[in-house]
Formats: structure tokens, C-alpha cells, sequence
């Protein structure tokens, strides 16, 4: 088959079942092709809680689709790949976060929605990048104990001087791993080219970046602004996407080695398995679960407008 005919076929039966697919902008190209919805976790957050179809599939990672069936219990909700985890969300188990909610009572637990359900359920309030300096400056409480991604972290405290920041350790093994000698190759590559980066890359590359944002944030930012090159500071999915969506602009990797294995995992025909009722991996989640763990995710949803 093609992939225009896998598309096709994607295409009637997502009609036939009632199926609505969100895809992360990680995704390859042509499973945002077919996908409903594509976005950055915070967009597919909001948009899992908005889809009226009686099963979907996400197509981007475990903690994703959790945060789906977490906010619709009632649909059925399919992992496209079973393999494609986050690496980041296993950072921490709930046993430990306990454990430090016991010796900082005066902390409030924010957590990156790329955490599990298991220890959703202890934290207080969930964050994306897209809105985690909106939501943290919200809050009341002036002791946070942020997990686990300390670059997202310390852009936070840095966003948001007022509060106290404690971090722990965790990050993002792709972003993390891309080293400040690396964006100033880049820049003096290209010149002429503004750097727009995730804030889960560390410190010393945020900041030779001209924009830090969310994977939504970045394509955003490049597809309104008038400088005509970019390098782009996140996964190199978003450079192919934005170079179709801006024919007229050029965007060049930050590094090569700017890939998630875990978000490469889903192809085309992985979906068209789903949809077909064959693979994939349905989420399966205990009510006293997602009673415990959507609390952070709904108070996300409320500051995060
Ligand atoms: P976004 O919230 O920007 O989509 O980031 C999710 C993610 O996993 C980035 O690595
Ligand atoms: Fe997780 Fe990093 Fe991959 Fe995002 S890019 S899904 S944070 S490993």
C-alpha cells in the first residue's frame, strides 16, 4: 500500500468507528496528516477533555494517553505504539515524592505532565511548558518543589523570581543531552538565523536562544515572525513540519542528534492497526486512580485557561 492509501483507509475508518486521533507535533508528518487534533501536550490536554468520540487514539506518548483516558474515562483510549514511553516520566516513583512531601511540608508539589498516573497522585498541580510560568505565578503557595525536569524548572524560577523553586533531578535525556557548543555552532552557521528553544534544554542553551517555548510556542513564534531563518531548539520533527508550513522561510536542526526515540515510535500503518481494532495498547486506568490523579490535571486545566 501507499501512504496515500494507508491515509485513506485511516481516514474511512476513523469515520466508520468514531474515532478521533490527537497527534503530539513530534509525530512524522504524515500521521499529522490524518490526525483531528495535533499540538503540544498542553493544546492535546485540553483537547482530550473537548473530543466527543466515543474512542481515541493518541499518537505521541504513554503519559499522553494517559492524561486522555484520565480526563474522559468513558471513551475508549488507544496508545498508539505500546513501546513509546516518555523516559522522564519514570523518573520519580510516589513512593519518594512522599517521602519529600514528609520533609518539605511547606511545599507544594508541581509536577510536568510528563509524569505518570502513579505519581499524579500525589502531586498538587500539573504544568506543560506551554503553561507552566502561567500557572506557577498563579499560585498562592510560596514553596515549590518542582519534579522532575530541572531545566523546565530553573527556566520557571527564573520566569518567576517570587517564588521558591526547590529542584531535585530529572530531565529530559533528548533535550538535555544538546550542549551549548552545539548552539553556538549553529549560530555561527547561520548567522542570520534566530534560535528558538524548548525550555527542556539546559540552561547555558536557553540562553543564547532568541525564543523559548513550547513545541506549539515555537511554530508559532517562527510562523508569525518576520525574520525569514530559524534554528530550531527542539525535536527535529518541527523543523520538517514548519519548513512545509512556511515555504518561504528556512529552518535548520539545532543538532542532529535532536531525536525522541520513544515519540519516532508510532508509523502510519500503527495507526491504521488501531483503527482497525488490532494494536496499539488500550489504557487501562482504576477509577480510584484517576479520582486521585486528575485533581493536578483539572487544576492545571483551570490556571492554565
Ligand atoms: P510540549 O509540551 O512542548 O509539547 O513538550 C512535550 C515534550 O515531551 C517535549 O519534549
Ligand atoms: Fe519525553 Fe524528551 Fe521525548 Fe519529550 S522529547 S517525550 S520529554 S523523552
Amino acid at each position: 500500500m501507499t501512504i496515500k492509501e494507508v491515509q485513506d483507509e485511516i481516514i474511512r475508518l476513523k469515520k466508520e468507528k468514531d474515532i478521533c486521533i490527537l497527534a503530539h507535533s513530534y509525530q512524522a508528518r504524515e500521521i499529522l496528516e490524518i490526525a483531528d487534533f495535533t499540538g503540544d501536550s498542553y493544546a492535546l490536554s485540553k483537547m482530550a477533555a473537548a473530543t466527543g468520540n466515543s474512542t481515541v487514539i493518541m499518537c505521541g506518548v504513554r503519559f499522553m494517553a494517559e492524561t486522555v483516558k484520565m480526563l474522559s474515562p468513558e471513551k475508549k483510549v488507544i496508545l498508539s505504539s505500546p513501546i513509546a514511553g516518555c523516559p522522564m516520566a519514570e523518573q520519580f516513583g510516589a513512593e519518594e515524592i512522599q517521602m519529600m512531601k514528609e520533609q518539605y511540608p511547606d511545599h507544594l508539589v508541581v509536577a510536568y505532565i510528563n509524569t505518570t498516573t502513579e505519581l499524579k497522585t500525589v502531586c498538587d498541580v500539573c504544568v506543560t511548558s506551554a503553561s507552566a510560568v502561567k500557572i506557577v505565578k498563579q499560585l498562592k503557595e510560596k514553596n515549590i518543589l518542582f519534579i522532575p525536569d530541572c531545566n523546565l524548572g530553573s527556566y520557571v524560577a527564573k520566569m518567576v523570581p517570587e517564588k521558591n523553586i526547590k529542584l531535585v533531578r530529572g530531565g529530559c535525556p533528548v533535550h538535555a543531552s544538546i550542549k551549548a557548543e552545539e548552539a553556538q555552532a549553529a549560530k555561527k552557521l547561520h548567522p542570520d538565523a534566530e534560535l528558538l528553544v524548548h525550555p527542556e534544554c539546559i540552561a547555558a542553551v536557553a540562553e543564547q536562544a532568541d525564543f523559548i517555548g513550547s513545541t506549539t510556542g515555537i511554530m508559532k513564534y517562527a510562523q508569525e515572525s518576520d525574520k525569514k531563518e530559524f534554528i530550531i531548539g527542539t525535536e527535529n520533527s518541527i523543523v520538517e513540519h514548519l519548513q512545509y508550513m512556511c515555504p518561504d522561510k528556512k529552518f535548520y536542526p539545532l543538532s542532529v542528534s535532536f531525536i525522541c526515540p520513544n515519540m519516532k515510535a508510532t508509523t502510519l500503518v500503527d495507526v491504521l492497526n488501531c483503527c482497525k481494532g488490532e494494536g496499539g495498547d488500550e489504557i487501562i486506568l482504576s477509577e480510584d486512580t484517576i479520582s486521585k490523579a486528575r485533581k493536578c490535571i483539572d487544576r492545571m486545566i483551570e490556571l492554565g485557561g
